[in-house]
């Protein structure tokens, strides 16, 4: 039986009611989310300046973010076979809220991946090191997934939060792979693929020899 409530001046039935509390609990994954993605900014934000400030190089060379839209959160779960929800998306995605940290050379991944996983608000749930073992089209990043708390009224809520750590030449590479696939709608074909992971060993070898070029600079053994 489809009953009708009275909110108010609006009349709702059932159906109005599942749909509205969905939409509450969309909108307050939303914000929850969101705010982790503030946290982890400010914390890299506040690192960045340190470095501006009191050294002559600073490892991050920009930092990016962005909110998994509704499509593709619903996308995802339905490619998995998973529950469409608000608290199965909560459960299963821990790429809801994204944050990308470019940095200059490959030592400055692994030294914001440090500093950042060694804050004690911050607990690490997940690492994939795809710059030791490159994806098989190429692609290098180092990805984790971090666990942090904002503080709302009612007290902490740990949020999880994947930040992917890559060089500039690696970035680079990802944004045209992804470009290239996003036009040919996923089926890059197997001679493409060659090529990309050819394209790929080149800025790999490029961010080698850059890299080695700023230790010289710094004074560092190369093959420390
Ligand atoms: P997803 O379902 O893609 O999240 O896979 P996953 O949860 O196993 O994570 P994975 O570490 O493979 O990738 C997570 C994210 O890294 C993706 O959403 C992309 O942003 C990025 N990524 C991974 N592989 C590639 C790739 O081959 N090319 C590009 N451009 N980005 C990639
Ligand atoms: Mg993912």
């Amino acid at each position: 039986m489809n009953r009708n409530y009275n909110h108010g001046d609006i009349m709702a039935n059932d159906d109005d009611v599942i749909l509205l509390s969905e939409i509450t609990r969309y909108l307050e994954m939303q914000h929850n989310y969101n705010a982790a993605i503030k946290e982890v900014r400010t914390k890299l934000e506040i690192l960045s300046d340190e470095f501006a400030a009191k050294h002559d190089h600073n490892p991050i060379h920009n930092i990016e973010s962005r909110l998994k839209s509704p499509h593709s959160i619903v996308k995802k779960l339905r490619k998995r076979s998973l529950n469409v929800s608000v608290p199965s998306a909560r459960e299963n995605l821990h790429d809801i809220a994204g944050v990308r940290v470019i940095c200059c050379y490959i030592d400055d991944i692994y030294t914001i991946a440090n500093l950042l996983t060694s804050q004690n608000d911050i607990t690490l749930i997940q690492i994939k090191d795809y710059i030791k073992d490159p994806k098989p089209n190429g692609y290098r990043s180092l990805h984790l997934v971090l666990s942090i708390p904002i503080f709302l009224s009612e007290g902490p809520v740990d949020i999880p939060v994947e930040i992917q750590i890559r060089t500039v030449a690696m970035d680079v590479w990802a944004s045209l792979e992804h470009e290239l696939r996003y036009k040919t709608k996923n089926s890059i074909p197997d001679t493409a693929n060659d090529e990309l992971c050819a394209c790929a060993s080149m800025l790999s070898d490029l961010d080698l020899r850059m890299q080695n070029l700023f230790r010289q600079a710094i004074g560092k053994p190369e093959n420390d």
